[in-house]
């Protein structure tokens, strides 16, 4: 199992590019599945995600290839079997984007039932609900949604919450349904504005996407297209909160700011001055940061997938930091391994108070999801001594080449296996 080495105390300095969004290019993957065009994605990340949903795509009969040009091309004209097994499913459950677009396409799916995560139960009710709604008949067994309707209606669904991956599934089975789909409280994240652009590309009649109202027109076909994935605005963030509690000064190329406003907004107020470019962000801290208070919601509010971060920067702060996460209910884990390399974090529920300390020292820590992993490798750049990140399985999930980015900005970091 591979681990990350960092010697960490120097500022981060220099520029990045940031890689195209994992979560925008994982459900335009699945959207080729709604067509028998190809569908053609620009600015792919390189990530294990990304090649999960290959597999997985690949399992169904999509055949898919890869050019030189960080370019992949999906072509779904022929669907083997409409199936996303367990051992796929259960190490991303981003999987269960299939379910829509396969229902849709070809009047049934059997998909794995995600099971929990780390970071919590995060069940598909919603997901779920919103295709019955559309007349699908759906039974769970032995572990598998089946799913079932030999045209989808349009209906009016209002999810119980906002949910991202929920509204994306609806989106793109409403886009074959026949009649008119309106989602209520729906996901505004700039994910869903990026697949809805990619769906109207292939001639569908998405209207509303970034709003909490989308209203989806169905269409018999959808034809083929070619679609730029959208900047990755949590690799962004990761990015700018290393810098900030680094103390140093990056500029990131290819970044999207209007994407970012809460976290921006954040940093600012932690002490950085930041400049915004027509496609970079540039951000210097030239004191030691502030403690910043949180609270997670979805968008446009500040996002949970940027949580974990900054409670590294709040760690080594100066005052005392409140972190309330709403999203999710077990997503503090990190705080555990934060505090073993010196953090002062107090956890009850869905709040965590940091107060920040002078310095941070290394250690041998563990990452236990995507984000979490995220902000032990802010902190171990920060510490003084070695810090050992033991697990990054789940960073090669969500960040693409981390370990030679950050070395390109100046860190002592490398990877062992
Ligand atoms: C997506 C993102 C993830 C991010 C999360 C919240 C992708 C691939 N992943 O995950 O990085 O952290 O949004 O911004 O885009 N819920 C239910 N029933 C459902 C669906 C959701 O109870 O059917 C709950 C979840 O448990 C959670 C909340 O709703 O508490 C929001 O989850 P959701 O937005 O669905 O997260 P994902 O789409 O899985």
């Amino acid at each position: 199992m591979d681990r990350l080495l960092i010697e960490g105390g120097g500022p981060l300095s220099g520029e990045v590019r940031v890689s195209g969004a994992k979560n925008a290019a994982l459900p335009l993957m699945c959207a080729s599945l709604l067509t028998s065009e190809p569908l053609t994605l620009a600015n792919i990340p390189h990530l294990k995600d990304v090649s999960t949903m290959i597999r997985l795509l690949a399992r169904i009969g999509v055949e898919a290839s890869l050019d030189e040009r960080l370019g992949v091309t999906l072509d779904s004209r022929r669907i083997a079997e409409p199936l996303a097994p367990y051992d796929l499913v259960k190490t991303m459950r981003a999987s269960i984007l299939v379910l829509g677009p396969l229902l849709a396409r070809c009047g049934e799916a059997r998909v794995s039932l995600p099971g929990g995560c780390a970071i919590g139960s995060r069940p598909v009710d919603q997901h779920l609900k919103g295709l019955a709604k559309m007349g699908a008949e759906i039974s769970v067994e032995q572990g598998y949604i089946a799913a079932r309707a030999r045209r989808l209606r349009g209906a009016r669904i209002a999810t119980d919450m906002v949910t991202v991956t929920g509204t994306e599934n609806l989106m793109m089975a409403a886009c074959l349904a026949q009649g008119t789909t309106v989602l209520e409280n729906a996901a505004r994240e700039p994910e869903v504005l990026d697949l809805a652009n990619c769906l109207n590309a292939m001639g569908a009649r998405v209207k509303g996407a970034g709003t909490d109202v989308i209203a989806i027109q169905g269409v018999e076909r959808l034809h083929g297209a070619a679609h730029a994935i959208m900047p990755d605005r949590i690799e962004t963030g990761t990015f700018l909160v290393a810098a900030a509690a680094t103390g140093g000064a990056v500029r990131l190329l290819g970044a999207d700011a209007s994407l970012l406003d809460a976290v921006l907004v954040k940093l600012g107020d932690a002490g950085a001055d930041i400049a915004v470019e027509p496609a970079a962000i540039a951000l210097r801290m030239p004191r030691k940061p502030k403690s910043v208070n949180v609270r997670t919601a979805p968008y446009p509010a500040f996002p949970t997938d940027m949580q974990a971060q900054f409670m590294a920067l709040d760690a080594i702060a100066e005052g005392t930091a409140v972190i309330v996460e709403t999203i999710f209910e077990n997503r503090f884990m990190h705080s555990l391994e934060l505090q073993r390399l010196g953090a002062d974090i107090e956890v009850s529920g869905n709040t965590a108070l940091v107060r920040g300390v002078t310095k941070l020292q290394g250690a041998t820590v563990m990452a236990t999801d995507l984000r979490a992993s995220a902000s032990l490798v802010i902190a171990g750049l920060v510490a003084e001594g070695e810090t050992t990140v033991d697990r990054i399985y789940h960073l090669d999930r969500g960040y693409e080449c981390i370990e030679e980015k950050l070395a390109q900005l100046g860190a002592k970091i490398r990877r062992v296996h």
